[in-house]
C-alpha cells in the first residue's frame, strides 16, 4: 500500500509544534524552487559512535520526510545535492555506500514518486555515476516524466563550476557561438535549463559555504543555515526555513518599495 501525499491534513497533527508552524505559512508567497546542501550526516554517525555510512542511512530517511513535506507544502521543485564533483575524494567504501543508498532509494520510492505526480530529474554529469544507479535513474526519469505536482532535482556527480564549463563547451561547439550570449541564453545550456532559479536555499549542519553548488543560479537565492545535521531535519525544520524566508525582503539590487524619492 502505498501512500498519497494528500493535503496537510491528517499529517500535520493538531497541538504539536508543526502545527502550529504551519499555521504561519503565508501559502500564496511560497518559495517555489527550494535547493537543499544535505549536509552533516558523517558528524551525526561521529555523535552516536556509528561509521559514517550509518549516517548516510539515515539521511536517506530525511530525503523521504522532506520530499514528501515538500510535495504537502505544495512546493514545485526541490533540488537536493546528494554527490558532489569532490566527494569521489572520500574513502571508496563511503563512496559505493552513497551510491548504494541512492539505488535503494530509487527502488523504493519510484512507485511513491509516481502515484503522487512527482517528476525526477537530474542535474550533474550522468556518464560518471555508477552503471547500475545510472540505469535506475534513467528508469524513474522516464517513468516520472510527464508528472506535473512537484520536480524532485537530485544534484549528483555535480559541480557548478564544471556544470558552467560544460556549457561553454558545448556552446563554443556550435556554429552560432559567435554571436553574443546573455544570460537567458547561457541559462539554457546548463543542466537547470527547464528549472527557475532557487527561491530558498538549505544549507544543514552548519557550514557556510556553497561547495561548489549552484554557482550560476544562486545569484539571488535566499540562504538559510541550521546547525542540525541533515539526519535530524525534519519537517519542522523546512517549515521554519520557509518562515524565515516569507520575512525576508528580496530586492535583487533595488530599493524597499516606497522608500526612493519620485522624482516625477
Ligand atoms: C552529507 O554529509 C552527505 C554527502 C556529502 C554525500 P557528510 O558526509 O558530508 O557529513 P559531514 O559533513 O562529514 O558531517
Ligand atoms: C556538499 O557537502 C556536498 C553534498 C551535500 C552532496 P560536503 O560535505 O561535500 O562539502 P564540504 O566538503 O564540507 O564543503
Ligand atoms: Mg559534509
Amino acid at each position: 500500500m502505498f501512500f498519497m501525499f494528500d493535503t496537510l491534513e491528517g499529517y500535520i497533527k493538531p497541538g504539536t509544534i508543526e502545527a502550529d508552524l504551519v499555521q504561519k505559512i503565508d501559502f500564496s508567497h511560497l518559495p517555489v524552487h527550494i535547493a537543499v546542501i544535505m549536509d552533516g550526516n558523517g558528524r551525526w554517525a561521529r555523535q552516536k559512535n556509528l561509521p559514517r555510512t550509518e549516517g548516510h542511512k539515515a539521511g536517506s530517511k530525511s530525503v523521504k520526510e522532506i520530499v514528501e513535506a515538500s510535495a504537502r507544502l505544495g512546493i514545485k521543485y526541490l533540488t537536493l545535492f546528494a554527490f558532489s564533483k569532490e566527494n569521489w575524494k572520500r574513502p571508496e567504501d563511503e563512496v559505493n555506500t552513497l551510491w548504494e543508498l541512492l539505488r535503494k532509494y530509487l527502488i523504493d520510492e519510484s512507485q511513491v514518486l509516481e502515484e503522487n505526480d512527482l517528476k525526477l530529474k537530474v542535474i550533474g554529469e550522468k556518464k560518471g555515476i555508477p552503471f547500475l544507479v545510472r540505469k535506475e535513474l534513467l528508469r524513474v526519469e522516464k517513468l516520472t516524466k510527464d508528472n506535473q505536482r512537484m520536480t524532485v532535482v537530485l544534484a549528483l556527480n555535480y559541480g557548478g563550476r564544471q556544470e558552467i564549463l560544460e556549457a561553454i563547451n558545448r556552446l563554443i561547439k556550435r556554429k552560432d557561438s559567435l554571436k553574443e550570449v546573455n544570460e537567458e541564453t547561457f541559462s539554457r545550456y546548463l543542466d537547470t535549463a527547464d528549472l527557475p532559479d532557487p527561491d530558498l536555499l538549505i544549507r544543514t549542519s552548519g557550514e557556510m559555504r556553497l561547495s561548489n553548488f549552484l554557482l550560476w543560479q544562486c545569484a539571488y537565492t535566499e540562504l538559510w543555515v541550521t546547525p542540525v545535521f541533515w539526519p535530524d531535519f525534519q519537517k519542522k525544520d523546512l517549515i521554519q526555513a520557509i518562515l524565515d524566508y516569507q520575512k525576508r525582503e528580496r530586492r535583487f539590487g533595488g530599493i524597499i518599495k516606497g522608500e526612493g524619492t519620485n522624482r516625477e
